[in-house]
């Protein structure tokens, strides 16, 4: 894994966006895997100011709670229509989301799934939660785990709770999963804030296990981990 560090996280941002510019300038039908969270919100900000060209491109969204849709504004889909996709010019039939609130869970995972073997995903870019969760592939999940339904860590849905004013954090979620993420042409994994500081140390100078999830890709032949000052200040 190449590692990239930055001042702060107005530096992080610029770099992903130049990136992700970058593999869409080589190749305009690039297929990206996108997350949330707060780490790529100044990623969009600047993707969306750069007026790139995203109409041949495709995006697939990397995870959502289970029973929340699109017109829920704690949902993904929401975070993802108003941060980013309202803001450029993806076509309709190349955004890919989860419904949240499928019927059928496991089967809306599994045509997920479909689609993206058949899409074939260039680029994924990927925040990591304080548990080394990539996705909502929690702590325990198996490299060999593809697009599936999850249940929530208690440390997810602390951490998370901030965004549910009303109602509780779901316990349930759909998640691409880690060898479908590793399938993926290109990965960049970004990392801001001291709170990320241990996490990435495990990453970087801890084993490959289970246990930290992301630490998988570090057998992947094109990642690249964006990381601010703060963030890396654990690392040897
Ligand atoms: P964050 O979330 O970007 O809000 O820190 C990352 C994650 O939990 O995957």
């Amino acid at each position: 894994m190449i590692i990239i560090k930055v001042k702060d996280y107005s530096e992080l941002s610029r770099k992903a966006a130049s990136l992700v510019a970058e593999e869409l300038a080589k190749k305009p039908d690039l297929a990206l895997c996108l997350p949330t969270g707060a780490t790529p919100l100044g990623m969009y900000e600047q993707l969306t100011d750069k007026n790139l060209d995203f109409s041949k491109a495709t995006m697939f969204l990397l995870d959502e709670y289970a029973g929340l849709g699109v017109d829920d504004e704690e949902s993904f889909a929401c975070y993802m229509c108003l941060n980013f996709l309202d803001l450029v010019n993806f076509r309709k039939e190349n955004v890919f989301m989860f419904n949240g609130k499928a019927a059928d869970l496991d089967k809306e995972c599994e045509d997920y799934e479909k689609k993206i073997e058949e899409k074939k995903i260039d680029l994924a870019i990927l925040g990591i939660g304080k548990n080394g969760h990539v996705g909502f592939n929690e702590p325990g999940s198996s490299f060999s785990s593809q697009t599936r339904v999850v249940s929530l860590s208690e440390q997810t849905r602390e951490s998370n709770a901030k965004y549910f004013e009303k109602g509780e954090v779901p316990s349930k979620a759909l998640t691409v999963g880690l060898k479908t993420i590793m399938g993926a042409k290109k990965i960049i994994l970004l990392a801001s804030g001291a709170e990320k500081a241990e996490v990435i140390k495990q990453l970087v100078e801890g084993e490959i296990s289970y246990q930290l999830p992301a630490s998988v890709i570090n057998t992947h032949k094109d990642a690249v981990l964006v990381v601010d000052r703060a963030a890396s200040k654990l690392l040897k």
